[in-house]
């Protein structure tokens, strides 16, 4: 099978799930990689055993190469213009979640896409996971019913992550983005994806900025927590809870309230400071119903979780790209995401709620 080329912008932490994935399959071949890190690349090719392949410290000169496929793993702030000029440059793309920083930057994007036919695809390793697709599948059951309230729980006890994460320049957005879109994919592909058209929020940054939670205090300026009543065209309202840190273990479990059942999702560690995040497996998994008029709980068996999620979220990409298309995790879902993340941010600036507009897209 002839090879396709990839190249990857941005040789960070995730940068290297990707290499891992990609190094495990026969039907690719790295070409190039890219930071603007004076020697961040090569030494990052060189770890993997790609002395001969050519680094770059800007994505044109690898763009120059014309690869099939591109990973964008740089930092949130530079998502979409890595991602436009990577489909502009006729490359499928992959990019890392969060899709973007604002809603515009996402608008961008997905223009870029339909401009230029290329597939772009975010990289939400979570729907790989057994049971969330499980989760998704009771939700689509219709056993529920009518799904009228979502409440996204999780969080971390202390989970602030590394430098690039923390400023409005690198990151754009903190913990709200970082791992709220995780809680927001999780919902809102469980349910489909539906259109968001208020929020009101409010925000938080008392341990980020605090030298004793947050080694680099100095630096932070975006947020460490998060909460927001979303309500969407159809009626369906939604309660988000997001944190890094804060005195207390979990902001709560999943629900999915419906008029004929409801659906528990208890965070995956709450007991670990770090555990309690969607970004990659869930706890026990509870189903509300009625029985022969008795109220009942069913715990419901979760699946052996044995699968490589990173790996999957690549292959996924390589092969929708072999097959020009459809992305396995398109704008077309991801752009609303973006959406309540970027009206998260309004109204916790503006301190009242705030309105969805997502211009048309074509
Ligand atoms: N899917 C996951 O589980 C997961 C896990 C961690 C991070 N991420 C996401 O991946 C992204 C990167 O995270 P990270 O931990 O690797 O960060 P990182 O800071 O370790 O790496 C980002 C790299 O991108 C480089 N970069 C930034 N702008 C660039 C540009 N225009 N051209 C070339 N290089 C550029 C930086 O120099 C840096 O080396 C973030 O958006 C983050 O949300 C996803």
């Amino acid at each position: 099978m002839e090879q396709m080329t990839v190249g990857i912008i941005g040789t960070g932490g995730i940068a290297h799930a990707h290499m891992r994935a990609y190094q495990q399959m026969p039907d690719v071949r790295i070409v190039g990689a890219a930071d603007i890190v004076p020697g961040k690349a090569r030494a990052f090719l060189d770890e993997f055993g790609l002395k001969d392949v050519p680094a770059f410290e800007s994505k044109e000169e690898l763009l120059a190469l014309k690869p099939e496929c591109v990973s964008v793993c740089t930092y949130n702030s530079t998502h979409a213009e890595c991602a436009i000029a990577a489909l502009e440059a006729g490359c499928d793309v992959l990019c890392e979640k969060p899709m973007s920083v604002t809603l515009a930057q996402a608008v961008d994007m997905a223009r870029a896409q339909v401009r230029t036919g290329h597939i772009l695809t975010i990289g939400f390793q979570p729907r790989y996971d057994p049971n969330m697709m499980m989760v998704k599948d009771i939700v689509r059951s219709g056993e529920l019913g009518h799904i009228y309230y979502i409440q996204t729980g999780g969080g971390r006890r202390r989970g602030i992550p590394g430098p690039t994460f923390l400023s409005r320049e690198t990151a754009g957005v903190g913990c709200l983005a970082d791992i709220g879109c995780y809680g927001l994919d999780m919902a809102l592909n469980s349910i489909g994806y539906r259109k968001p058209i208020t929020v009101s929020a409010y925000s938080a940054d008392y341990f980020g900025k605090n030298p004793k939670y947050c080694k680099n205090a100095d630096i932070f300026s975006v947020d460490d927590f998060a909460v927001a009543l979303i309500r969407f065209e159809d009626g369906l309202v939604m309660d988000f809870r997001m944190s890094w840190a804060m005195h207390m273990d979990t902001m709560g479990d999943t629900l999915f309230l419906g008029t004929e059942g409801g659906l528990k999702v208890k965070s995956p560690h709450p007991e670990l400071n770090w555990g309690g995040a969607w970004d990659g497996t869930i706890g026990d998994v509870y189903l509300y119903h009625d029985m022969c008029g008795e109220t009942v709980c069913t715990q419901v068996p979760l699946k052996p979780n044995e699968n490589d999620r990173f790996y999957r979220k690549v292959r996924a990409f390589v092969d929708a790209a072999r097959a020009h298309g459809p992305s396995p995790i398109p704008w077309q879902e991801i752009i609303y995401n973006q959406a309540i993340i970027d009206g998260i941010f309004r109204s916790s600036q503006l301190g009242r709620e705030v309105e969805i507009d997502i211009p048309e897209i074509n």
